[in-house]
């Protein structure tokens, strides 16, 4: 299933240079498994042709409300019925004002007007100059828009087109369709603060080596990812792996186990669920050498020893908050083998109420998982998926779980 299969979503354009990028963004929109019908206003057709358009959403563009293709002659009824949701992107200054006094003289006010206001949401992605930006008259609109429903996406920074730097460019469209994916994905962790740990952890020998683990941090990004999407706000402490920080999450880069600790002590106590996925190195070497050590010349062997790490996990499921529940505590578990046995005595050792268990070298780098979830209950599997279907599913079984507690 992609994420926006069974979405039938209007995109509309106004007029403004970001159009260059709703290119892309229907694409992304139709690879994702959305249908998408464009609706143009004749300055968005200045920037960007119907027919590009048309060709990326394999779909006639809609321009005019004369337009005498529909048979009742009632365009922006029936395309805003259909509808799942109506994207505005690019949403300029000037639609949004219009839209704000409910005007409705071209094709896309009319629709955005007329559509159903309880089951049909209206996304818009503003872009514009910094100064439109912050005029007061812009922000005031946009306060109003959003009093009146409307769903207002972030805006970007940086260079802009007219060559001033600022807020105010349009986000770029894969930032746009993860937020379109997150609107529709149910809020079960809506008020919730969920800490997590992800990826590796570098324990290192000398200023150029050390020791790590193959583990790629996806399982970790995708569990962030989707409580963001149930509403959560999010912290993610991440070992160091190169992926990008998911929308609308706030990461916290580490390097060694300590450093983990560290940032997960400054952030735990402002959380209400914590989720530790990171694949911790369970040694550190014991006196880190302040020099490269050297092969030549020595004619031996490093001799290298080593002292335990802290356990994260562990740690956090002993203190106060997690003992009385105020603190909900998940723990991962990478087996090479005998995975429930594993995970029902690394549940009890770690103290926590679920401990989710998958195979390791069948999922270290890869984007495919399978997960076997045990608490007190017993056990359940969540088959073979990929990770961000079996994180979304993973952040529902918590869900439940912290109903009932
Ligand atoms: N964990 C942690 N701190 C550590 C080691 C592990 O927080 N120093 C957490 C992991 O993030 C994971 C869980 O504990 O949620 C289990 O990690 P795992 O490496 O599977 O278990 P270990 O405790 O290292 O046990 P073993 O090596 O015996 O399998």
């Amino acid at each position: 299933m992609s994420d926006l299969s069974n979405k039938h979503i209007v995109l509309g354009l106004s007029g403004g240079i970001a159009c260059y990028k709703a290119a892309e963004l229907c694409r992304a929109l139709v690879k994702a498994g959305a249908s998408v019908q464009v609706v143009m206003t004749e300055a968005a057709a200045q920037f960007i042709t119907p027919v590009t358009l048309q060709a990326l959403s394999n779909r006639a563009v809609y321009v005019s409300q004369w337009d005498a293709r529909e048979p009742n002659n009632m365009a922006h009824i029936n395309l805003s019925r259909e509808a799942d949701a109506i994207l505005v992107a690019p949403a300029s200054a000037d639609f949004m004002a219009k839209l704000l006094h409910g005007r409705a003289d071209d094709l896309l006010s009319l629709m955005c007007l007329a559509r159903p206001i309880d089951s049909v949401p209206l996304i818009l992605a503003p872009a514009m100059n910094r100064e439109m930006w912050l005029h007061p008259a812009t922000q005031r609109n946009m306060a109003q828009l959003k009093a009146d429903g409307a769903h207002v996406l972030d805006v970007g920074q940086g260079e802009q087109a007219c060559g001033e730097t600022g807020d105010g460019r349009m986000l770029e469209p894969e930032e746009i369709l993860q937020d379109l994916v997150a609107f529709f994905q149910t809020k079960v962790l809506a008020g919730q603060h969920v800490l997590v740990t992800a990826g590796p952890t570098y324990e290192a020998m000398d200023p150029v080596r050390g020791i790590t683990n193959l583990s790629s941090g996806k399982m970790g990004f995708s569990i962030a990812r989707a409580a963001r999407e149930a509403g959560a706000e999010v912290t993610l402490v991440a070992g160091p792996v190169h992926l990008p920080t998911p929308r609308g999450v706030q990461r916290v880069d580490v390097r060694s186990a300590l450093d983990m600790q560290a940032a997960v002590a400054a952030h735990v106590d402002a959380a209400s669920v914590f989720v530790a996925t990171a694949a911790v190195a369970d040694w550190r070497v014991a006196e880190v050498a302040g020099q490269k050590i050297k092969k030549e010349g020595s004619g031996q062997l490093p001799q290298l020893s080593f002292v335990e790490n802290p356990d994260i996990l562990a740690g956090v499921a002993q203190s106060a908050r997690a003992k009385s529940g105020a603190l909900y505590c998940v723990g991962f578990a990478a087996e090479s083998h005998d995975l429930l046995q594993h995970a029902t005595t690394k549940r009890e050792r770690k103290g926590v109420p679920l401990l989710v268990g998958n195979i390791g070298p069948a999922t270290f780098g890869l984007d495919d998982n399978a997960l076997l979830l045990v608490d007190a209950q017993g056990a359940k599997e969540l088959p073979h998926a990929n990770k961000l279907t079996l994180a979304r599913q993973l952040v529902a079984e918590i869900a439940k779980r912290l109903k009932v507690a």
